[in-house]
């Protein structure tokens, strides 16, 4: 049987600079990954670390995009079943809840819940990030359109600043949140 296909959908946060963990759990539950990147994500992949876009790429067996392709150029990944964004930053949130498109993510990401997508969304930021009122704000509109926000208890509980837990992010809820 042919495996669904999940687009893996990471920020520039600092989960992102362990996607491949995220990859491995959403395999193991059976789906097929393809990885998007948004631009500061991709930045951080191929400045910071040598040889990272080729090990994801060679892991999930598709290409890692981060840009639009031109009109004239073919789709390289299969269509999507379910979006997973992961790590969801304060920017993303704030620029897909008012519909901005500027980034291939953002793209397929608000055309997502246009398609009726299962779309989930595991955030990662500190307190004072998410205290900023287009936060709370945007979560609501987002869950309001039919996104699973895995923001607060049983999903991401923001930090204090520079008080970060890579080991405790929840990439086992956020991919058991997809088939619900
Ligand atoms: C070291 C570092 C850590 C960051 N951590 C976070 C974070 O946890 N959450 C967040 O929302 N933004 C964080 N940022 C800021 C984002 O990277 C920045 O807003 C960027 O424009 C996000 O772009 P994107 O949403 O297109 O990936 C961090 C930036 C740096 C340099």
């Amino acid at each position: 049987m042919t495996n669904r296909t999940l687009y893996l959908i990471a920020c520039a946060a600092p989960p992102a600079r362990r996607i491949d963990a995220a990859i491995r759990v959403a395999q193991v539950a059976g789906w097929d990954v393809c990885l998007i990147l948004t631009p500061s994500a991709y930045r951080w992949a191929t400045e910071d670390a040598e040889g990272e876009i080729d090990r994801l790429s060679e892991l999930t067996g598709h290409p890692v995009r981060h840009q639009y392709k031109l009109p004239s150029q073919a789709d390289v990944l299969p269509a999507p079943d379910a979006m997973l964004v992961a790590p969801l930053t304060t920017n993303t949130l704030n620029k897909w809840a008012a519909g901005i498109s500027d980034t291939l993510a953002l793209g397929l990401i608000t055309e997502g819940i246009g398609l009726g997508l299962p779309i989930v969304a595991l955030p990662h930021w500190n307190d004072a990030q998410g205290l900023h009122p287009a936060v709370p704000r945007n979560v609501e509109t987002l869950r309001a359109a039919g996104v699973t926000v895995l923001l607060g208890e049983g999903g991401f509980v923001p930090h204090k600043p520079r008080q970060g837990n890579l080991g405790a992010y929840p990439w086992q809820a956020a991919v058991k949140a997809l088939s619900m």
